[in-house]
């Protein structure tokens, strides 16, 4: 559960990992001549200008997925701002994309006759609603949570629902671009295996410390689930 010092280009991996979570700066995207190590399930960040390097590298996404926060955060005075990002997920998709537990509490909403299907001969009925919640393709996040994801890290409220879909407790995680280390915080909260990777020594030294000093408990990391 530590993120290494090191070029992740560099690194050959023998093991197939469950997630490979690709979040390199946009605009190194053309730098990667092939898929980084292998994995049964990859996430790739990018943006409207670079997603077109992720396709030719990974093909079509099995499932694409836009986020943005919803005060903006990429800003240019030139143009109208891209503040949308998008997520393009490949290989196997496991998992129910529910987040979060099934809610028991709720109380189930009466049918009328003939309201659900070939049960006409039933009379009136009740059924209880799947009070899981889905996670969206498109996803909003209330606000730019401030310094600390400096101007490319990712919000735990977005990786949270995304890492908790495609992967199960004790599974493996590789996170070469690791920069903050939000991956890393949401694999501890998830108990799943984690190896981080950041080039950058002084980026690798804090990140390793917000790893160690994160508690789940402390941050609102449901804000996003409890909203939807
Ligand atoms: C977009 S940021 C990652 C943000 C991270 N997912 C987060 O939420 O904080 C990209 C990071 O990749 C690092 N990086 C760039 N090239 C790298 C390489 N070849 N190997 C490892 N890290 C690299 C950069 O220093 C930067 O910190």
């Amino acid at each position: 559960m530590s993120i290494t010092n090191i070029d992740c280009y560099s690194i050959s991996h023998e093991k197939e990992y469950d997630l490979a979570m690709l979040d390199p700066p946009f605009d190194k995207w053309n730098e990667m001549q092939k898929i980084p190590v292998k994995a049964k399930t990859y996430v790739c960040f990018t943006n409207f200008q670079n997603r077109h390097h992720v396709q030719n590298i990974f093909g079509n996404p099995k499932f694409e997925m836009i986020w943005h926060f919803k005060d903006g955060r990429w800003v240019s005075n030139k143009m109208p701002r891209h503040t949308h990002e998008h997520i393009l997920i490949y290989g196997e998709l496991r998992y129910d994309a529910f987040t979060g537990e099934i809610s028991n509490n709720r109380k189930p909403i009466k049918k009328g006759k003939g309201s659900i299907g070939r049960d006409t001969d039933l009379g009136e009925r009740t059924y209880t609603p799947r009070e899981r919640k889905m996670l969206n393709s498109v996803i909003e996040i209330p606000r730019n949570v401030g310094k600390e994801l400096g101007v490319w890290g990712k919000p735990i409220d977005l990786i949270y629902p995304i890492m908790s879909w495609l992967t199960k407790e004790n599974e493996s995680v590789w996170d070469g671009f690791a920069g903050s280390g939000t991956f890393g915080c949401v694999a501890k909260s998830l108990s799943l295996q984690y190896d981080g990777f950041e080039i950058d020594k002084d980026t690798t030294i804090a990140a390793n410390k917000r790893i160690e000093k994160y508690n789940q408990k402390k941050r609102g990391i449901k804000t996003l689930l409890d909203g939807w």
